[in-house]
This record gives C-alpha cells, structure tokens and sequence, in this order.
C-alpha cells in the first residue's frame, strides 16, 4: 500500500488523521518537532490500530534534514501537512515565528516534492481565510479576506504557494482543506487534544473548567447580532475531519481529482454558539459548567459556518457525528488525561 508522509502527525488532527489511514491499510510514517505534541501518541495510535507507524522527530526549518529525509524516503506517495504554528494570539506577537515555521517549511517540503516521480500533497488550511464572510453559510469561492492574524496569513499565503507550484510542477497535485472548528477525541480514549497551558480554544477551555483544572470559563461577549448574542461557529468532530483527509488524499492518489489543485471546506454546515456548545456540554456531561460572560475577544468574527455541498458531493462525505458526539467525546478524554 502506498507510503504516506504525515508533518505534525502527532499533534491534534495529525494523529487522528493517522488512524484513519492506518484503518485503509496506508503505510504512515509521521516527522514530528515534538514542540506542540508528545512521542506517547506513537501509543495512543497503536492502542487503536494495533500498528506503530514509523516517526522521525524533525524540525522542518532545518531544510539540510528535509532534504536528507526525502532523500532516504523516495518512496513516498503522498503528504499530508500538519505540521505549523497555529495559535492566533500567539502570532500576533510573534509574527517572524510563524512565517518561518508555517511558510518557510512548506517551501522546503514543495521543493522535495518537485523531485518525486509524482506526489500528491494535502494541506491543513482553515476557515480563517474567509474572516467574517459576507454570506453565509460560507461557499469555498467566498472572497478571502485580508486575515486578521498572522496565522490566519501564512494559512492564506501557503494556500496560494502551493496553488502556484502545482502549475508549474506536472508531477504535483494538491487539495487544501479548509476546516472550521475542530473539537473531540477518538472515542477509544487512547488520543485527543492535549493543550499546552491555558487553552485558547472553546472546548478544552470547558473540559478543564469542567474537570477543575480552571476556576471558570469566560465566555467572550454576548453582545453579538446572533440568536443569544454569542458567537457561532460550525464545530466538526476530529474523526469526521480526519476521514475527510484520507478520502481526499485518496482522490488524488486514484486521479479523481477534476484539477491540479483544489480547495474544500469541511465543516458540518451547522452553526452553533458558545451558550449552544455549553449547553451541549452539560447535556452530555451531566454537570453544570461555572462560567461567566465577559466582554467581546479581539478579533472574534461573529459568525462563521460551512457550505458543505463541494466535500458532500465532490468527496462523497460528510460529517456523520454530531456536537454531543463531541462534547462527550472531549469529556471523556478529558477525565481519562486527569485520571
Ligand atoms: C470559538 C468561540 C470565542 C474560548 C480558532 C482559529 C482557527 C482554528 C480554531 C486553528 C469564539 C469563544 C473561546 C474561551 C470563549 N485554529 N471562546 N471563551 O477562534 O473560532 O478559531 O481556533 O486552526 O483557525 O481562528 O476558535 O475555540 O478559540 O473560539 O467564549 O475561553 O468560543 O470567542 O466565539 P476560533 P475558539
């Protein structure tokens, strides 16, 4: 079976996107700078498929080890790129950061490609590009937006490297997807999100609340021209989002692809709120959350769901799990990460 290069692939959406390609028989081997991750998700994959993948800890802006590692793997078929900064605060503060880490690696890993008889490349992009769309629920040819971070930037920035590469490269192919917002854990328990410090992010922030690791969860304004005046976004389970990544690299292996490169949303094509997502949480869970409402976060767009008929008819998939789904999934690994 063909031989899949995964970058990031123990992080978050990597390692559960490993899964799934190990349950179609691929053949993974994931590189790793291990700065947003831990080597014990090498065990959390084989609890559940019962196969180790092979992983190499490398940092993708030491381009002579890029190089050496495509060198020694020539065999690969296809990438998928994980592998990035992606805390939108963070980036604010340190932009340099971030256009070396999420752009100068992605040159490095183009240029390797190029060498490849033929390569088929996948790339984690986001629903940050549209900013606060016009229209929703948002369509794949929704305008891009000037981003409101640098993070938001080096998605839309890598987006247009990669188009312009497989222009010129006959031997490149590449999907970009764009996710919405991704939540939950495999229900096994054996991987989930493990958050570095205090989580930016809704869900973890709730989990951790919930599980007493944080006093209580601020909700960022309710003040907004939505139902209950909170912010909605369309919060898709990891394991929908991770079989889409494998359907899609499939389409490219197989040649069903209708142009060199393509973009995707993938969301649920639901909107819910913050309250909706709390509400979700205490259904699930059982317990009352303590949270309070403060006031609106810098940079917040207000409301942001996908148009999901492109990934539903072109990749022949769509989200099968619903926001309960999630949220117990993301309490359960919760209590078992605090165990
Ligand atoms: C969701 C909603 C907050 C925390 C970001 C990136 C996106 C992707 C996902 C990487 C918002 C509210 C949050 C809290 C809150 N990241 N909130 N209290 O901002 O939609 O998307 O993460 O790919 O690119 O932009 O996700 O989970 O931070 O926020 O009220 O403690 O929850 O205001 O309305 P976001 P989020």
């Amino acid at each position: 079976m063909d031989k899949i290069l995964v970058t990031g692939g123990l992080g978050f959406i990597g390692s559960h996107t490993v899964v799934e390609l190990q349950n179609e028989g691929y053949e993974v081997i994931i590189i790793d700078d291990l700065s947003n991750s831990s080597e014990q998700v090498l065990d959390g994959i084989e609890a559940i498929t019962g196969v180790k993948p092979a992983f190499e800890k490398l940092d993708l802006k030491e381009k002579d080890k890029v190089e050496l590692f495509f060198a020694k793997h020539n065999d690969i078929k296809g990438v998928i790129h994980f592998a990035a900064s992606k805390a939108v605060g963070e980036s604010v503060k340190e932009p340099l950061m971030y256009y070396e880490n999420n752009i100068g690696t992605l040159v490095y890993i183009l240029k390797e490609l190029k060498k490849l008889p033929s390569a088929s490349f996948i790339f984690s992009s986001s629903c940050t590009v549209y900013g606060q769309a016009d229209e929703l629920p948002i369509t794949e040819d929704a305008p891009v937006k000037k981003a409101e971070s640098p993070y938001g930037n080096t998605k839309q920035i890598g987006e247009e490297i990669i188009q312009d590469t497989c222009k010129i490269v006959p031997t490149l192919k590449a999907i970009a997807l764009r996710y919405f917002n991704p939540i939950g854990a495999h229900d096994s328990v054996h991987i989930g999100e493990l958050p570095i410090g205090v989580p930016q992010n809704l869900v973890p922030f709730i989990t951790q609340t919930a599980i007493g690791l944080r006093e209580q969860l601020s909700v960022f304004g309710d003040d907004y021209p939505t139902p209950d005046g909170t912010c909605v976004r369309d919060y898709i389970h990891v394991v929908d989002l991770a079989k889409a990544h494998v359907i899609a690299l499939k389409r490219l292996l197989e040649n069903k692809n209708k142009a060199k490169y393509e973009t995707f949303n993938l969301g649920t094509g639901k909107g819910s709120s913050v309250l909706e997502v709390v509400e979700s949480f205490e259904r699930v869970s059982g317990k009352k959350l303590n949270y309070k409402i403060v006031d609106r976060r810098e940079g917040d767009v207000i409301a942001a769901y996908a148009d999901t008929n492109l990934a539903n008819n072109e990749l022949g998939w769509k989200t099968e799990l619903s926001l309960d789904d999630a949220m117990l999934s993301a309490w359960n690994w919760e209590q078992k990460v605090r165990a």
